[in-house]
């Protein structure tokens, strides 16, 4: 089983399982503040479930590529989105800050 470490937690998964479920599982959000509750539910329409993350994962989905195209987001940051990203490996994921965790370069920032 994967392993997956979200801050100072660590958690497992069955393999093939979306990294947004296999942490909500677990009673981690892959979301900041009020995007808890704003959400496209998964759909991956919204993007405030990006994340960086590390380890082997494959390529970005179609929906990715195109959410994570347009502000606040922007390719060149390497984010995914949890809610499309299928956990096959042990991954390191960190969240930034920001209502879609898009500010890669200033994670103090909110
Ligand atoms: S939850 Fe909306 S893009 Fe992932």
């Amino acid at each position: 089983m994967p392993k997956i470490t979200f801050g100072d937690r660590t958690i497992t998964c069955v393999e093939g399982t979306t990294l947004r479920e296999a942490l909500q599982v677990e009673g981690i959000t892959p979301h900041n503040g009020r995007s808890r509750w704003m959400n496209c539910t998964g759909i991956g329409s919204c993007g405030t479930c990006a994340v960086e993350i590390h380890g082997e994962v494959g390529p970005l989905t179609a929906m990715e590529r195109w959410r994570l195209a347009f502000p606040p987001h922007h390719p060149s940051r390497g984010l995914r989105l949890a809610c499309q990203v299928k956990v096959t490996s042990d991954l390191v994921v960190i969240k930034h800050s920001g209502f879609w965790g898009q500010h890669v370069d200033a994670p103090e920032d909110d």
